[in-house]
Parts: structure tokens; C-alpha cells; sequence
């Protein structure tokens, strides 16, 4: 089993100030797998509490990813405290609102674009130098299904962010897997968090829209940001030495589905 021990890694967690959302599952799900854990996110408040949660963070930082300045401070800071880095997890989005691509306000594109995809590029360009400088380490991007199939909805730019998130992470697999960095991205298919939860006092999503998700999900449920946690502990453990470049769906199956699919006795 000592090939899944995280124990002392030093591992960054963004995003990781929502009560429910997956940054914090997993910000949970690395803290007790033994590692040393810096969180941050753009929520200070949300950011204390799960901060005061797990109880022993090494760091707990405000950063807004999309801004250069506050990613480039906080990795100084990183460096300073833990002295390196051995994992990181990127995890926060915005999605503004759905909307049909034709009437998508730029502003609404542009934001979706610098938090879900620059963000992801400043952080990660903030934690390869660490890395090379100790000859590993481990990105962890989280993806979505949304970016290998299409949704529709009015999910137009999110969808396009996430399939960047993909892609990037199959260059930088490629770019840096011989230096001892490896990069993997989870997707996760819909994920019960408090944003889904909110949706569910609307009518039309709760009959009409909930169970089409659930019919494209063969395991017959959502997931829960702790079905996130085993995948990504996998992905930064020497388990997965030689996984790399690699989207890991964990979406109970419904990238796997075809039109025609369900599960036995559906209609
Ligand atoms: N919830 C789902 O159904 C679902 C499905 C597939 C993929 N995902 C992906 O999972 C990830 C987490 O989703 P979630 O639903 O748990 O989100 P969430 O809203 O619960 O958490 C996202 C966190 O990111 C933070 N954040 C937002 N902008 C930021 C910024 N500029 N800088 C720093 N932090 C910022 C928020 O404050 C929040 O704490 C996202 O990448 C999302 O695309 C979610």
C-alpha cells in the first residue's frame, strides 16, 4: 500500500473555500491522506472555514487565479513555507450564466475564459519551476465531461474552457513527463454541489432537466464531490508513476454511453 502514500507531500488545493464543492472534498481528502496541505481561493470567508475545518493547513491564502499578480504572490509564498510543491490541483470555475452562443456577452466569455483557462496556465506556470527544480511532481486539472461532449443549455463557452483545460493538459504531459512532471485532469460528469443543489427549488430543472442528467448517467445518481477524492489521491500517488496526459472521467459512466444506452429495465 505504500504505493498510495501521500504522507508530508506538499500539495496546493484551488478553489478550495466552497462548503460542498469539490475543491474542498479534496482539499479534506489530501489533508487526511497525510499531506501537507496549502489551500486558497477568492472566498476569504469560505476559505477560513474550510481552513478552520481541516484545522492544520501549512498555508491558507486569498488568490484570485486569474490575476498574475496574486498567483505569482502566493507561490512566493508557497516556496517560502513549504519550500517546493509536489502536487497541484486546480479546480475553480465561473459559469456567469447559461446562455444561447449567439447572445453570450463577451464580458461573460472573457471571465469564463480568464478563471477557468488562464487561471489554470498562471498556476501552473507558478508551480513548474518548483517542480523542475526537484525533478517531480504532479498537476492535477479538473476538467469536465462537458469537454469532451457536447451540453448545450446555453453551455457554449464553459464547454470550450473545459476542453482547453483538457488539452492543455495532454501538451503539458507531453512538454514535461520527461522531466519528471506528470499532468492528468479529472472529469467529473454532474457533481451534487450547493451551485447544483440551488437548482433544484426550480421546477423545470428539477422535472424536466434532472432527469435527463440522470438518464445519461448509468450508475443512476449524481456524484458527490467525494467521489473526486480517491481518483485524484490515485493520480498524485506513485500508483500512477506512469499515468500521464491522461482526462479520467469520473462520471459513473456516461462518457462511455451512446444515445441508445441505460442501465437494464430503463426505457
Ligand atoms: N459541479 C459540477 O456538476 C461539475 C461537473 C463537472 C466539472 N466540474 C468542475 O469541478 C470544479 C469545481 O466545481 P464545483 O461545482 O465544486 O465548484 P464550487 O463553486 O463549489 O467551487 C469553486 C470554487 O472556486 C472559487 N473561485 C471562483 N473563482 C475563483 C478565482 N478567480 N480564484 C480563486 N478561486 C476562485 C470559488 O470561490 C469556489 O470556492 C470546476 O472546475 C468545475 O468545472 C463541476
Amino acid at each position: 500500500m505504500n504505493l498510495f502514500d501521500l504522507a508530508g507531500r506538499r500539495v496546493l488545493v484551488t478553489g478550495a473555500g466552497a462548503n460542498g464543492g469539490v475543491g474542498h472534498a479534496l482539499a479534506l481528502g489530501f489533508f487526511r491522506a497525510g499531506a501537507q496541505l496549502a489551500v486558497c481561493d477568492i472566498d476569504e470567508e469560505g476559505l477560513a472555514r474550510t481552513a478552520q475545518e481541516i484545522g492544520k493547513t501549512a498555508l491558507a491564502a486569498r488568490c484570485d487565479i486569474s490575476s498574475e499578480a496574486d498567483v505569482d504572490a502566493l507561490f512566493a509564498r508557497i516556496k517560502d513555507t513549504l519550500g517546493g510543491l509536489d502536487v497541484l490541483v486546480n479546480v475553480p470555475f465561473v459559469f456567469p450564466r447559461r446562455c444561447p452562443p449567439h447572445e453570450l456577452p463577451l464580458a461573460d466569455w472573457d471571465r469564463m475564459f480568464a478563471v477557468n483557462v488562464t487561471g489554470y496556465f498562471l498556476c501552473i506556470r507558478a508551480a513548474l519551476p518548483l517542480m523542475l527544480a526537484q525533478g517531480n511532481g504532479c498537476i492535477i486539472n479538473i476538467g469536465s465531461n462537458a469537454g469532451e461532449t457536447a451540453l448545450g443549455r446555453g453551455a457554449f463557452a464553459y464547454s470550450a474552457t473545459k476542453s482547453a483545460v483538457h488539452q492543455m493538459t495532454r501538451e503539458l504531459a507531453v512538454e514535461y513527463g520527461g522531466r519528471g512532471v506528470r499532468v492528468n485532469a479529472l472529469a467529473p460528469a454532474q457533481v451534487l454541489t450547493p451551485g447544483l443543489a440551488a437548482h433544484m427549488d426550480n421546477p423545470h430543472f428539477r422535472d424536466k432537466v434532472l432527469p435527463r442528467i440522470l438518464m445519461g448517467l448509468p450508475m443512476g445518481r449524481l456524484l458527490a464531490p467525494e467521489d473526486m477524492v480517491g481518483p485524484a489521491l490515485f493520480l498524485a500517488s506513485e500508483a500512477a508513476a506512469c499515468v500521464n496526459g491522461v482526462i479520467l472521467p469520473v462520471d459513473g459512466g456516461n462518457l462511455a454511453m451512446n444515445a441508445g444506452g441505460g442501465a437494464p429495465g430503463a426505457q
